[in-house]
């Protein structure tokens, strides 16, 4: 059955252009996030995103994207209820301030928030956290760790019914945690967190095609990461967090963070599960245990896989006007995966 990718950025203008239809040509549907420049905050701007997201899908694609809206200290309650009576936004996202690409503007304490909180509880709106402390005291790699003891566990305990996802998880303590709430709590799980560790950035220099946020963590969290992926828990699904950013932007004395893993991200996730001899828990994994998480209809279309070796391209081409401007690359550029996924609509990739 098609699967969903329940967590993707897809930017806008000629990324959005460039990138969208290789979510679209293998998902049925996508949680698409919401922190553009400036992030989307109104139902208006939702609206507007949306039309330019389904404008940029090549036609005979069936894809729907599912919107998020941004919170805010300062967002008011009525954004929360119009938006999702109308069926605008899908859920909310929650951004800690400063904890990762356009998120200023997110939350600086969450006890700020407690009022939109409250209402999303009584709605039944879903709440998708980044789940990091941006405190100074705190090392990278335990951000995420510090997250679920400072604000995760009080925020579930004061708000017992919310549906709550952590996304994007990186850890042991992450993968236990979320096991150990299951029901009031899901999990996505990134291809990429499944395949590097926090070696593969400094693997004979500076790899910042390997930086995103969360950063990866040491070997013993990928293998955590793996088991639960594969475990066939309903609890965890699939949510690539492909995150573009043009290759100037990533090869920068500051890069940004974030792997652009759409084009080929059922092949990365089946070469885990093909590993870990879990084949037969692919298809909850990426087209069952989120829908049925969110409440949402299965899909009915299928999509076709086989095991057939590809080699992958180095980078996506951004075009304006016909003219190549940009290029962003592929996570596993110049690396063979094993599986294929069958389209008619093909993509045409660099090789360069
Ligand atoms: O690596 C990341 N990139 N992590 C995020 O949380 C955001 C994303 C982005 O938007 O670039
Ligand atoms: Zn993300």
């Amino acid at each position: 059955m098609q699967p969903d990718d329940l967590h993707l950025h897809l930017r806008d203008g000629d990324i959005l252009k460039a990138v969208v239809a290789s979510t679209a040509r293998v998902f049925r549907r996508a949680v698409v996030m919401p922190n553009l420049k400036p992030p989307i905050t109104s139902v208006k701007q939702a609206i507007k995103y949306r039309e330019r997201i389904l404008s940029a899908i090549p036609d005979r694609i069936n894809f729907t994207p599912l919107m998020m809206l941004y919170l805010t200290d300062h967002l008011s309650k009525e954004v929360i209820e119009t938006g999702y009576k109308e069926g605008v936004f899908f859920g909310a996202k929650l951004y800690p301030a400063n904890s990762t690409t356009n998120s200023s503007d997110g939350v600086t304490d969450i006890r700020k928030i407690d009022s939109l909180l409250e209402t999303m509880q009584s709605i039944g709106m879903p709440l998708l956290i980044h789940g990091e402390v941006t405190d100074l005291d705190v090392d990278v790699f335990d951000r995420e760790a510090y997250f679920i003891e400072r604000t995760l566990i009080p925020l579930l305990s004061r708000y017992p019914s919310l549906k709550v996802v952590l996304e994007h998880i990186t850890t042991k303590e992450a993968v236990e945690f979320v096991e150990n709430n299951k029901g009031k709590l899901g999990a996505t799980i990134t291809p990429h967190h499944l395949h590097i560790n926090r070696n593969s950035m400094f693997d004979g220099g500076i790899r910042s095609d390997f930086y995103c946020l969360p950063i990866a963590k040491r070997e013993k969290h990928r293998i955590a990461l793996r088991k639960a992926a594969t475990s066939g828990e309903p609890c965890f699904f699939l949510g690539t967090d492909s995150a573009p950013h043009l290759r100037n932007f990533k090869e920068n004395s500051c890069g940004c963070a974030g792997i652009f893993n759409a084009a080929f991200a059922l092949e990365s996730y089946l070469e885990v599960f093909d590993q870990e001899n879990a084949l037969d828990k692919f298809e909850s994994f990426s087209s069952i245990f989120g829908a049925k998480f969110y409440g949402l209809p299965l899909n009915s279309e299928r999509i076709t896989i086989v095991k057939s070796p590809q080699l992958i391209p180095n980078f996506l081409e951004v075009k304006q006007n016909d003219k190549i401007i940009e290029r962003i690359v592929h996570f596993h550029a110049g690396k063979i995966l094993e599986w294929s996924v069958v389209s008619s609509y093909s993509i045409v990739q660099s090789k360069l």
